[in-house]
């Protein structure tokens, strides 16, 4: 079935057959046999091909598409093009966060992509899912002129970023995290830095370092490593780890995993779509009233698919807004049954 948002399906009550049966995601040992294994014990996994290379490669041009369809000169094969006014905002995390950008079209065919889906529904043991509108992100190899991110801890940098996605005051596995990789991603290429294993003592870290200063954040689902921080995991034998990939390789990772991003050094632009589910069990049908609110005006959230919190399709430029700012999308997405369940929107049992 194809659809498009205007339509409403019947309320879901329980679609799915699997039995309820959440990972716990300890790092006690277990035997799936795939890659839940590695999960539960690194707290991070690479699933490979979750999207075939052809449909990557496929979701890579849309992208560079997209970037050029800005009409303001950006060119993927002219690397003298690669800065900021020829280009739709990118922060300085490689993160596009307005424009519509997250209900593009090809955004939502890779978030109804069926491995990838079907990946979270293993961890969840649930196959009614809701996803995170989140951002896309683009990192290039050819950055000079774009903003910094010192946040290298490889090679010593100062001013980290390093953090956990998560409310330390809500310990436990509550959410896997993940993004689809749809360039090269090896060594040199930039992407994720995890910390392996540090799902497994974030509880201990928080208890004995619970008087270390905090760094400032703008919601208490999400905690930044101090330098102090940084030294306690490296104390207890936490090594920092760059994740590699190729297109169309999903990386997953608990929230409570350090992490950061690293723009690339190498060749390779970094070509990434965010792809968070989570149980729509977790949220409350007043998140799920403000998440339709939200895909109908088509604006974004974070990484957590019940949509705490819902931002904005105006970018700023230089303090004012971006003259191609835009509150659609240019492609307007093409819902199946799926991807539609994925919204959440039939799982509202009345309208608020
Ligand atoms: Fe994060």
């Amino acid at each position: 079935m194809s659809t498009t948002t205007a339509e409403v399906s019947p309320v879901v009550t329980v679609t799915g057959t699997r039995p309820k049966a959440r990972m716990a995601l300890d790092g006690s040992p277990t035997n799936y046999g795939d890659f839940r294994d590695a999960l539960n014990r690194d707290g991070y996994a690479v699933i490979k091909s979750a999207i075939p290379l052809d449909r990557a490669t496929k979701y890579a041009d849309e992208f560079y598409n997209y970037l050029e369809g800005f009409g303001l000169g950006y060119r993927r094969d002219d690397p003298s093009t690669v800065k900021p006014s020829t280009l739709p905002v990118i922060n300085e995390k490689g993160m596009i966060l307005a424009y519509g950008v997250t209900h593009e079209k090809w955004v939502w065919d890779i978030r109804g992509e069926p491995s990838v889906v079907d990946t979270f529904a293993k961890v969840y043991g649930d196959d009614d899912l809701i996803v995170s509108f989140d951002v896309v992100n683009v990192q290039f190899s050819n950055r000079k002129e774009m903003p910094e991110n010192k946040n290298d801890l490889l090679t010593r940098h100062s001013k980290p970023w390093p953090h956990q996605d998560q409310d330390p005051a809500k310990p436990g596995f509550r959410c896997l995290q993940g993004l689809v990789n749809l360039n090269p991603c090896g060594p040199d290429d930039g992407g994720l830095i995890v910390c392996p294993g540090g799902h497994k003592i974030s509880e201990q870290f928080h208890s004995e370092m619970a008087n270390e200063p905090r760094i400032p954040a703008w919601t208490p689902e999400w905690f930044g490593f101090t330098d102090n921080g940084i030294k306690w995991l490296a104390d207890h034998g936490l090594k920092w780890v760059k994740v590699c990939a190729e297109p169309g390789d999903l990386i997953v990772w608990d929230s409570r995993v350090p992490h950061y991003n690293l723009p690339p050094s190498g060749k390779n632009d970094r070509l990434a779509v965010y792809t968070c589910y989570m149980p729509v069990a977790d949220a409350s049908q007043e998140d799920l009233v403000r998440k339709k609110k939200a895909f109908e005006a088509r604006l974004g959230t974070t990484h957590w698919p019940n949509a705490v919190h819902v931002g904005t399709n105006v970018a700023m430029r230089n303090g004012k807004p971006c003259p191609k700012s835009r509150e659609r999308p240019v492609q307007e997405p093409i819902l199946n049954e799926m991807t539609f369940k994925l919204t959440g929107i039939p799982y509202i049992k009345q309208e608020a």
